[in-house]
């Protein structure tokens, strides 16, 4: 099972411990999120084994260590990804969260579809937004080989219907935009080179007119793909533009390096929304998992969860 390079890099740069969250989210789930999964915390045998597959930075891994350290409990938890993962390393300013991340068996590059663990040996497995990006009939199969009798599997899904996949599909129509259909960033490279080369040589015509060229040329651009823009793009479209206005309004060195970074980020970022958009849940998709797993031997829901009056997700519940 490949590995995508840009989950090895998000993980390796994201200072937050779950994905889609920032801000003070970037702490862990919180809320309604969090207690749903303290549920299924709460009715384990105090020295249960977990395991949080497609962990990331291991949100749900510290949640339980959480849970189990508040409740006195002894679980022996273990968080998998098939990305190059390393919280360890990511964390190592943050002494807190560094303790809560030791008590934790961090396993990278370890695709759900091949799980180093014993047949009928873990309790509980979770996954927040994970087990669907795997082949999810392979990953299936193997987790019902590690499951212990009585054992639980839940998995919360993305859903086509969410707000989050709606939020999608808007930044991979502006990121399109931005970073294949037209040359966006080649342009701003030309615009802020000659606004440098304009600060180093004073009142020279032939660099102002260039400037002004290539500043005419990224306003026909900007207006053209903003044209083909909607209310739901305008973050995006906000995001990408204010970061590159603001180098340049300040074309000091370093702003090529720092345009290359966003470029390779947005790509990055593409990537990401683009596997997201592949994972989420349709009908056809339900279906074809509801009829995959009427052939295995275990008990099986599936849900639609709601996290504070809204959408949230596809839960899948097996119970070996
Ligand atoms: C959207 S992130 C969710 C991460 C984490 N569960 C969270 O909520 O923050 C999806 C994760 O699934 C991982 N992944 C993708 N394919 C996988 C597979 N076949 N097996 C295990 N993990 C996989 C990715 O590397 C990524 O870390």
């Amino acid at each position: 099972m490949q590995t995508s390079q840009h989950w090895n890099d998000y993980w390796l740069h994201s200072s937050s411990l779950s994905s889609f969250a920032e801000g003070t989210a970037a702490a862990g789930y919180q809320g309604e999120l969090l207690a749903f999964w303290q549920r299924y915390f709460a009715a384990l045998a105090p020295a249960a084994i977990l395991v949080d597959i497609g962990t990331g930075n291991g949100a749900i891994a510290v949640a339980a260590r959480q849970f189990s350290n508040q409740q006195q409990l002894a679980f022996d938890i273990h968080a998998t990804d098939a990305a190059n993962i390393n919280p360890l390393v990511t964390f190592a300013h943050n002494a807190q969260l560094l303790d809560v991340l030791k008590q934790i068996k961090f396993y990278p590059c370890c695709p759900a579809e091949q799980l180093p663990f014993p047949d009928n040996s873990i309790n509980l497995i979770t996954s927040q937004f994970a087990l669907e990006y795997a082949n999810i009939e392979l990953a299936v199969t193997e987790l019902l080989r590690v499951l212990a009798p009585m054992g639980t599997l839940v998995a919360v899904m993305h859903h086509n219907d969410t707000q989050l996949a709606q939020d999608c599909l808007a930044g991979i129509k502006v990121l399109q935009l931005f970073l294949e259909q037209k040359p966006f960033f080649e342009c701003a490279r030309q615009l802020i080179s000659s606004l440098i080369q304009q600060q180093l040589s004073a009142a020279n015509p032939a660099i102002q007119r260039q400037c002004q060229q290539h500043n005419q040329q990224l306003l026909t651009l900007v207006s053209s793909i903003k044209q083909q823009l909607k209310e739901e793009h305008q973050l995006w479209f906000t995001d990408v533009m204010a970061k590159v206005a603001k180098l340049i309004m300040q074309p000091a060195e370093g702003a090529l390096q720092a345009l290359e970074k966003y470029e390779n980020q947005y790509k990055a970022n593409l990537l990401r929304l683009l596997d997201q958009r592949q994972a989420a849940f349709n009908a056809d998709k339900l279906a074809a998992l509801q009829a995959f797993l009427q052939q295995q031997a275990c008990h099986f829901s599936l849900e639609l969860l709601e996290i504070e009056n809204q959408l949230f997700g596809q839960v899948l519940i097996i119970q070996k």
